[in-house]
């Protein structure tokens, strides 16, 4: 029995060592279903080099650190916290996970929803003049990156373009939203067979784009509470305190108390700012006020803890607090 129980810690042991948190998702149809719109040499390296270094780039950067035990989302939504690295590959695994979701072989086109159909015809009177928005954003985007279908927290589809392996769901780019379409305009994605012509490889790709998929992607989006997420992110006083208290706050867990001893004020300040600011429409405002002058409160009293001098594990309480309170402020405007 107590072999049986070694070799099993053994093998979870094992298990945890060596288990990735990401992975290269399987291609639904062969390299060479895509041709001749993109062909296969220029499928299996995009995906079995290209989008594999992300995963691999990206779970090395990550392992033993708190960000191995975050979602993707999470890592895209504050990529403006982390490094290059992780918001690059992070951004690079995602992106490239949505552009194979939404591609198939002409012939194995669903058909879109009524639902997508309308808001299309809303937002952009037709899908022949999304298709000049979206392929214009595509061509015009200088150097590399993506183009995008989004829908915004407002519920409006728009267009948008990010650079790099940059998307809408990241606190670094000023159009945000849930993106349902996305477009590879880097040259790894068409070089070899299109050379220079970006504007034939992205006639070839929209041809690709199964609207089908796309509409199980606008329904999950218009239900989807990130939506709410990036709205709150609209809160510029929010987002501006939040900054000061990621930057502040994570190295306390550390205990690195330098950040907070020297931007005690500025802590402060945002507080004062952000209780004096309106939160965006959109969001449930009940309790919000008195939650926010709690935490400034709060930050006014680490402030006075930072002048006198007070001793770290003093700081590490109150900082602890302080973030609770940021926490629960921001559960208050869930729905
Ligand atoms: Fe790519």
């Amino acid at each position: 029995m107590k072999k049986i129980l070694f070799c099993l810690s053994i093998f979870f042991l094992a298990t945890k060592l060596f288990s990735q948190p990401f992975s290269l998702p399987k291609l639904k149809y062969d390299y060479t279903s895509y041709a001749p719109q993109i062909d296969a040499l220029t499928m299996e390296i995009h995906h079995s080099k290209h989008h594999q270094a992300y995963v691999n780039n990206l779970n090395k950067a990550i392992v033993g650190t708190r960000m191995e035990s975050q979602s993707l989302m999470d890592l895209l939504f504050y990529a403006g916290f982390r490094s290059d690295v992780v918001r690059n590959n992070a951004g690079g695994h995602y992106n490239h996970t949505l552009f194979w979701e939404i591609l198939a072989p002409p012939v194995a086109h669903s058909e879109i929803s009524q639902e997508l159909s309308n808001a299309i015809t809303n937002d952009f009177k037709s899908i022949d003049s999304l298709k000049k928005v979206l392929l214009n954003a595509a061509s015009s985007r200088f150097g590399s990156g993506w183009a995008w279908l989004v829908l915004s927290p407002e519920k409006k589809l728009i267009v948008t373009s990010t650079p790099n392996q940059d998307n809408p769901i990241m606190d670094v780019v000023t159009e945000r939203g849930i993106p349902i379409v996305a477009i590879d305009v880097w040259e790894h994605a068409y070089y070899l067979n299109y050379q220079n012509k970006r504007m034939d490889y992205l006639n070839a790709v929209w041809s690709l784009i199964d609207w089908g998929i796309v509409s199980t992607k606008y329904n999950a989006a218009i239900g989807d509470s990130l939506l709410i997420e990036l709205e709150k992110d609209n809160w510029p006083a929010m987002k501006d305190f939040h900054k000061v208290m990621a930057q502040t706050f994570h190295p306390s867990e550390n205990g690195d108390l330098s950040p907070i001893r020297a931007r005690s004020g500025e802590f402060l300040a945002k507080a004062i700012l952000l209780t004096g600011s309106n939160p965006p429409k959109s969001l449930k405002t009940e309790g919000v006020h008195e939650g926010l002058l709690k935490l400034e409160n709060k930050c006014a009293e680490i402030n006075t803890l930072v002048k006198k001098g007070a001793k770290d594990k003093v700081l590490i309480k109150k900082m602890e607090e302080s973030h609770d309170l940021f926490h629960l402020v921001q559960g208050l405007c869930h729905d």
